[in-house]
């Protein structure tokens, strides 16, 4: 079976692989043009996806002779879930051994806005350290404060129980359905969408984004939250609409946003939203530590052997196809 891989993962994945008596296939420039990825998952059987490929319906009427995907990530917004299905394709993803990672990032970046770090950072880089000044440039301590969680699964609880712990914020969540561990082990309180957004002084999104919640978080509902609120998303710039998010935060509509996804992404290194004092981006790096790589690298590869196995993949985004 031939499994393709568009970019070079951690080590133990491909080996994992080729113990298996997979044939692995990784170009030696892994930078391939779209024409030359196509050509490579065309000759393919099992595809194992590094980045933000797209696997819609033209994609599979273009290589009808994939039979699994193994996307190296948690998130598979990439893929046309419907269409898999209709091909009896099982997608893996990547759960659990990101939650640690990518919550962490979301931590960072609330502290981040809460005490400008990012703003001061550039402050000392551009030789302005500046007189010790009561008034200037003022973080805000999150002590007892109000966390709003939007999508409270294995990222968002990791990213409560963290605040919980370190500043004893408040924990209300808006999910699909009820968190049962997080209401008894955090205190968690389920809200409306609505009561989520207004009551919010941190507001992080951790959900598996849609295609219907495109810019779900938009002016509308950045003029419904609180003044002294920061907004975050570490999930997928989907989510939110940046040219209102930009206008809500020079309008002081909000207090601060930190935004480890953009949209676009990359980020255009001439978007406003980059010359704010009271903003932090980063290059979509929730997952980006060696534990966590190579946990996805691990959890990939088992999804593919299981699949070449004729068994269920693990972590499978569409347990569907095996109900068939
Ligand atoms: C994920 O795993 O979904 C990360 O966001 C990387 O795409």
């Amino acid at each position: 079976m031939k499994v393709f891989i568009n970019k070079r993962i951690p080590e133990i994945g491909i080996q994992m692989l080729k113990e298996s008596g997979l044939d692995v296939i990784i170009p030696e420039n892994d930078n391939l043009s779209d024409d030359e990825w196509l050509k490579y998952c065309q000759n393919a059987d099992v595809i194992l996806s590094v980045g933000q490929h797209k696997y819609d319906k033209d994609f599979f009427e273009q290589c009808p002779d994939i039979k699994a995907i193994a996307l190296f990530s948690v998130g598979f917004d990439s893929v046309d879930i419907e269409q898999a299905n209709q091909r009896n394709i099982p997608i893996g993803n990547t759960p659990d051994v990101l939650s640690k990672a990518t919550s962490d990032i979301a931590f960072l970046l609330m502290q981040s806005v809460a005490r400008r770090a990012s703003y001061n950072f550039q402050k000392v880089k551009d030789n302005d350290w500046g007189d010790f000044d009561p008034l200037h440039a003022l973080g805000q301590e999150l002590y007892g404060k109000t966390l709003g969680i939007f999508g409270l699964g294995r990222i968002g609880f990791e990213m409560a129980e963290k605040c919980k712990k370190a500043f004893d914020m408040n924990i209300i969540y808006h999910n699909r359905s009820h968190n049962d561990e997080a209401e008894k082990e955090l205190g968690a309180k389920y809200v409306s969408f609505d009561e989520l957004v207004a009551q919010s002084d941190v507001l992080s999104i951790h959900a598996n984004f849609k295609n219907d919640q495109k810019a779900l978080f938009n002016s509308s509902v950045f003029e419904k939250m609180k003044p002294n609120s920061i907004f975050i998303n570490t999930a997928r710039g989907g989510f939110h609409n940046q040219v209102e998010l930009y206008n809500a935060l020079i309008e002081k509509k909000i207090w601060g946003a930190g935004l480890d996804v953009t949209n676009p992404e990359p980020i255009l290194h001439d978007d406003p939203i980059l010359g704010l004092s009271n903003v932090c981006v980063l290059p979509h790096i929730g997952s980006a530590t060696i534990e966590a790589r190579n946990g996805m690298a691990k959890v990939a590869a088992e999804n593919i052997i299981a699949f070449s196995k004729g068994e269920k993949m693990p972590h499978c985004a569409n347990r569907e196809v095996y109900k068939k």
